[in-house]
């Protein structure tokens, strides 16, 4: 028997999006954002609240990071997701992150996060704050890699459960994708 939970914002998984940014003292900002996902090939989509510092900083220095937050780091994630940057003006030292220049944006990488979007702000919507952010590059951790290639096994994503408010690691792989289904075709 199928329930009627009502009108949520329930997709899983959703991500674990750490959007970096720098203050206008040249210091590091960064928040955890969950409403967010990829609006097209080379662009991603954030629904921003427009209190926050992050969203400030991105209106004013016209760019952004986006890293993806992973098990090792989940504490330091959560809490850059639970303070702001205007009430605890050294919030990002607090978390105990690190932060280096990215290559194309001017916006902080963070060095423990192994994932990168080096992204230019394109437009917020009015109606929904959705900051809509083109990807100019990417950089990413060796350590992640096997073969030159992202390894699910060595890069350890989290995901938010909206449900439940908790977050959880992504799983084992169950099959090969554009290729399962062709047995059906
Ligand atoms: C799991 C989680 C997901 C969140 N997702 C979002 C989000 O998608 N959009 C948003 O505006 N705020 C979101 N927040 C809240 C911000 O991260 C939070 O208000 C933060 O303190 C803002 O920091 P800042 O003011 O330094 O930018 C989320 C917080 C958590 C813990």
């Amino acid at each position: 028997m199928r329930k009627s939970l009502g009108a949520k914002p329930y997709l899983f998984p959703m991500p674990v999006l750490m959007i970096a940014t720098y203050n206008e003292d040249g210091s590091v900002d960064c928040m955890n954002a969950a409403w967010g996902g990829t609006a097209d090939y080379e662009k991603i989509a954030i629904s921003l609240d427009s209190s926050h510092k992050t969203t400030d900083n991105i209106i004013r220095n016209k760019e952004f990071t986006v890293s993806i937050g992973i098990k090792e780091y989940v504490t330091e994630c959560d809490y850059l997701g639970i303070v702001s940057g205007k009430q605890v003006k050294d919030k990002f030292a607090k978390s105990g992150f690190h932060a280096i220049d990215s290559e194309k944006v001017h916006a902080p990488t963070i060095k423990e996060l192994p994932l990168t979007l080096e992204c230019t702000l394109d437009r917020i919507t009015e109606e929904e704050g959705l900051v809509i952010g083109n990807i100019v590059n990417v950089t990413v951790d060796d350590s992640i890699l096997t073969d030159g290639k992202i390894d699910m096994k060595k890069f350890h994503v989290i995901t938010f459960d909206q449900a439940n408010n908790t977050y959880i690691e992504l799983g084992e792989k169950v099959a090969d994708a554009f290729k399962i289904g062709l047995k059906l075709k």
